[in-house]
């Protein structure tokens, strides 16, 4: 999704532009630009469409010490040249902006009736013409963005240059985040920390209707009353370490197989001899999870299936649990029981929607705010009243893998710190504790053994590559893993895929089935295995070619229409965690042979800032 990076330096900031424009490539773009102030004092635009690369190509002749970049993540307006950010005005002003301006019809329209020529179909160009506007009748930089900023409906994270002043770089934030960076007689801003990493440590968060006024030695920053206010200064934990390929083809495929060390370093500290323990999880976990009766759940895309699976296990340890999308939640009312803890998932921790649901949220009377998050310098994080965080590392691949079975890891802990209170045990637990205990000190080496499985898939991989469909089966808390395998597959081959509770098949999906459509399940040997079978022979029994990750014991075996993998013994609490890696490799396998770009696939982003 859409990135920004600015800098003032007493250097040449070009390069440190581009680099952090790739720095921000992972979020997803389509199209990248900059504008410099150079050396005589121009303003000097360069766009283009595609990779931050091709912007860079175009990009070597242009100097000086201020200016703005942006990756866009088209929302108004294709993906196009003149699309691109920063937008102008008058050759005087440049703006680059994250967000979207609900208002942007009438602002238009009026500048249009004031003489402004527009040249993009953007939400954008309208705020670059009213800051314009504002300087025009005499305001300085700073005042003409607050002018334009108090004009304005919608979500913007912002960041302004003007010839006119060539000191200073305005930014602004209301509802999409931006920062900005401390270096020595240099600052920066950025939409996050990971495009600041090699020229700055330390760091200012913005809040909701703050305007900062950022020169090469001073940060003033006003809050939406207009009065200057003190914003904490953060120190940033993050580091290239984590953004080589380390010989792997692609991210997705490096993340897939770090998931062995992402799920020992989620479970580091965090157990005991027989037992979760609580502290490790924030001084107040304990006060929070003793408030906690019910759970409601809410997050997008990957992280609502970890959720997904998650109920299966709070309900059966006794606690109500509801899950929900968080695009959904936002624009409904609810009925919020006491002692309810409202819990968000997010691998980014910068959702939107997310966000958004957590701060709605906050106003309904939930007795705490939880967050389950991969991200420690985000915003979910810092607006939750407790964070759980996943140490997967830094995921860089659209697809959401070791981020997936972290957050299930952390979710089992946490529903086993809940059990406790609903079922009165002890700190140390009982049996089940000790043997959910047991099964997660293993869970690396049983992921080391799924991993194993991968020859096997990419044999399997190329009975799918050129198909158009897929179903996808599960039943129980593999439902939800059926449907992250299939989001998995759709979103990097672009192969429609759907998923199903295997006893819906009879309910509609079954007319689909045909010796054209492969169908995948996954059949662990727990209590739903008959149940599975007898809808696996639904669609043996309609030519349906089946394709099953099945335990060892399962019964299921290999014929001419049924490929079956076997899966080593697992225990039920993990079975959800152990079941997805054979789904991740097979939609990697299949998006390798039809040669898609995995990492960034079309049309996604890997941090979804806007609504
Ligand atoms: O950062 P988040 O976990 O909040 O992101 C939510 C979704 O956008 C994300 O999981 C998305 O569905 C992934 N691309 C799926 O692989």
């Amino acid at each position: 999704m859409c990135g920004i990076i600015g800098a003032i330096a007493n250097r040449d900031i070009t390069s440190v532009l581009i680099d952090g424009l790739k720095r921000l490539e992972y979020r997803g773009y389509d199209s990248a630009g900059l504008a410099v102030i150079d050396s005589d004092g121009e303003l000097d635009l360069r766009r283009s469409v595609g990779r931050v690369v091709a912007l860079e190509k175009i990009c070597s002749d242009i100097h000086g010490h201020l200016g703005i970049a942006h990756t866009r993540w088209a929302t108004h307006g294709r993906p196009a040249e003149n699309n691109a950010h920063p937008h102008t005005s008058s050759h005087q002003v440049a703006v680059v902006h994250n967000g979207i301006i609900e208002n942007h019809e009438s602002l238009r329209q009026s500048q249009k009736e004031m003489g402004f020529p527009f040249s993009s179909e953007t939400d954008t160009e309208v705020i670059v013409h009213q800051i314009d506007h504002h300087m025009q009748n005499g305001a300085d930089l700073l005042c003409a963005v607050q002018n334009t900023v108090d004009e304005l409906n919608g979500a913007y994270g912002l960041g302004v240059v003007s010839k006119q002043d060539t000191s200073r770089i305005i930014a602004a934030r209301n509802g999409s985040p931006l920062l900005i960076g401390l270096g020595e007689d240099e600052n920066f801003i950025a939409s996050d920390m990971s495009a600041l990493i090699p020229v700055a440590k330390q760091y200012m968060v913005l809040e909701d209707g703050d305007i900062a006024d950022v020169t090469g030695t001073t940060v003033d920053i006003y809050d939406r009353d207009r009065k200057p206010v003190q914003r904490k200064v953060l120190v940033s934990s993050l580091s290239d370490d984590e953004t080589s390929l380390d010989g792997y083809a692609h991210f997705m495929k490096k993340e897939i197989h770090e998931q062995t060390r992402a799920i020992t370093e989620t479970l580091e500290g965090r157990l005991g001899a027989n037992s979760v323990l609580e502290i490790p999880f924030g001084e107040n976990a304990k006060e929070i999870f003793d408030a906690a009766r019910e759970i409601k759940i809410i997050a997008c895309g990957t992280s609502y299936n970890a959720a997904c699976v998650a109920r299966y296990w709070f309900e059966e340890f006794g606690i109500r649990c509801d899950v929900e999308i968080a695009s959904e939640y936002r624009y409904r009312k609810h009925v919020v029981n006491d002692g309810t803890l409202f819990v968000t998932i997010s691998q980014s921790g910068e959702t939107l929607d997310t966000m958004a649901a957590l701060e709605m949220a906050k106003g309904l009377g939930y007795s705490n705010t939880l967050c389950i998050c991969n991200a420690p310098e985000s915003s979910l994080a810092r607006a939750s009243d407790l964070t759980i965080f996943t140490h997967a590392g830094r995921e860089i691949g659209v697809a959401s893998t070791k981020a997936f079975t972290t957050q299930l890891v952390t979710l089992l802990m946490l529903a086993i710190c809940l059990r406790r209170r609903a079922l009165n045990l002890s700190a140390e637990g009982d049996k089940i504790e000790h043997e959910i205990v047991l099964e997660l000190r293993s869970l690396p080496s049983q992921i080391e053994h799924a991993l194993g499985l991968e020859d096997d898939i990419i044999a399997m991989s190329k009975h799918f590559a050129d198909r158009q469909h897929t179903l996808f089966l599960g039943r129980g808390a593999h439902y939800p893993i059926a449907v992250e395998g299939a989001l998995k597959l759709k979103e990097i081959s672009y192969i429609h895929a759907e998923a199903y509770a295997a006893g819906e098949l009879k309910h509609g999906p079954l007319a689909l089935v045909d010796a054209d459509m492969p169908v995948v399940a996954v059949a662990p040997n727990n209590e739903l295995l008959g149940k599975l079978k007898s809808n696996l022979e639904e669609v043996r029994a309609r030519g349906g070619r089946l394709f099953v990750f099945a335990d060892i014991d399962s019964g299921i075996h290999s014929d001419d229409d049924t490929h079956v993998l076997h899966v080593a013994p697992v225990n039920n609490y993990i079975a959800p965690i152990i079941y997805t890696i054979p789904l991740q490799l097979l939609s990697y396998h299949v998006a390798l042979l039809k040669g898609t770009d995995i990492d960034k696939p079309r049309n996604l982003a890997k941090s979804v800032t806007v609504e």
